[in-house]
């Protein structure tokens, strides 16, 4: 039975009505499976993205030649295939666990002229490792984005743009998000860890910074020469971290800006105060 609604949500919605008599629960935690064609039970029925919807999603993550795209659960693999072809990205691969879909997605990509470029496998999604992913697409459901959201933010580099049609992470929130052709669609950007403390040194002046993180969004204490002061605001995108602090200097509060990036186990930047007394910093994990 192959049901080619052209609607995202709705298309979903309308499959699960349809294939409601039909759902088959695996234990008592396991989501639904729905019936693929090709003899396998699905965790998300086939529903294609529409083609200006496939194009905004690649457009959102500013895909292009220096990435490497995966679409997990990849149906036809217009996605794969778009952004080899329209985007020129170096290496894309799909994963289907229906056979049906994989061959689709082998011809679509003869017509487009980009095999040498696009992988299609078929395979289970959760039993795939998907780490080398620089932009990662996903037309799924809640539960399943939810079920994959632990690897994406642990198993992927810093720094990895996610779309989702449709379907949110919970309550990791989006970097962005866009309603095209009535479809939602979000965006994030895999964080880095920077929660822990941090020490450097400016001059003779100690600093120590502590941060807590919940996915991209951190907050801190600094402990610098004149007390403590909690950060006025902080922004982690990727590996690019920076934070404001309202510090007491000469006797009046400054504001000390910091713009730099994690890499390893180091935090390296620029700091400043008030734009002035820049200094390049490089901060290492607190014992
Ligand atoms: C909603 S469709 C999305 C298709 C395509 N990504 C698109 O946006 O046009 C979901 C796809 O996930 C596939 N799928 C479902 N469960 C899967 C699983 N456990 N592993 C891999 N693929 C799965 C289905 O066969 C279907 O093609």
């Amino acid at each position: 039975m192959t049901l080619r609604l052209k609607f995202g949500w709705l298309g979903i919605a309308a499959l699960l009505v349809a294939f409601g008599a039909n759902l088959v629960t695996f234990g008592a935690n396991a989501q639904s499976k729905f019936p693929g064609e090709g003899g396998v039970n699905l965790d998300v029925p086939y529903v294609p993205t529409a083609q200006g919807v496939v194009n905004r999603m690649l457009e959102m993550a500013q895909a292009g030649p220096n990435d490497i795209h995966y679409d997990l659960g990849s149906g036809d693999g217009r996605i794969v295939v778009t952004a080899a072809r329209d985007f020129k990205v170096k290496k894309g691969v799909g994963v289907d666990i229906d056979p049906v879909r994989i061959k689709e997605a082998n011809a679509n990509a003869k017509s487009a002229g980009v095999t040498d470029r696009v992988t299609f496998l078929q395979t289970d999604l959760f039993k795939f490792d998907f780490s080398e992913a620089s932009v990662l697409t996903l037309y799924l459901l809640p539960d399943v984005n939810l079920k994959l959201r632990p690897t994406i933010l642990n198993a992927l580099k810093p720094g990895t743009r996610v779309v989702s049609h449709a379907f949110t992470m919970g309550d990791w929130r989006p970097d962005n998000q866009a309603a095209v052709e009535s479809e939602a669609l979000y965006f994030w950007v895999v964080p880095a860890k920077v929660s822990g403390g941090w020490e450097w040194k400016i001059g003779s002046d100690n600093y120590r910074l502590d941060l807590s993180q919940e996915f991209q969004v951190v907050t801190g204490m600094l402990q610098g020469p004149g007390g403590q002061s909690k950060l006025l605001s902080t922004a982690l995108k990727g590996e690019d971290f920076r934070f404001d602090a309202s510090v007491p200097r000469g006797g009046a509060p400054v504001v000390m800006h910091f713009v730099g990036k994690l890499s390893g186990n180091t935090l390296t930047g620029a700091i400043d105060f008030a734009g002035t007394q820049r200094s390049q910093i490089t901060a290492t994990q607190a014992k």
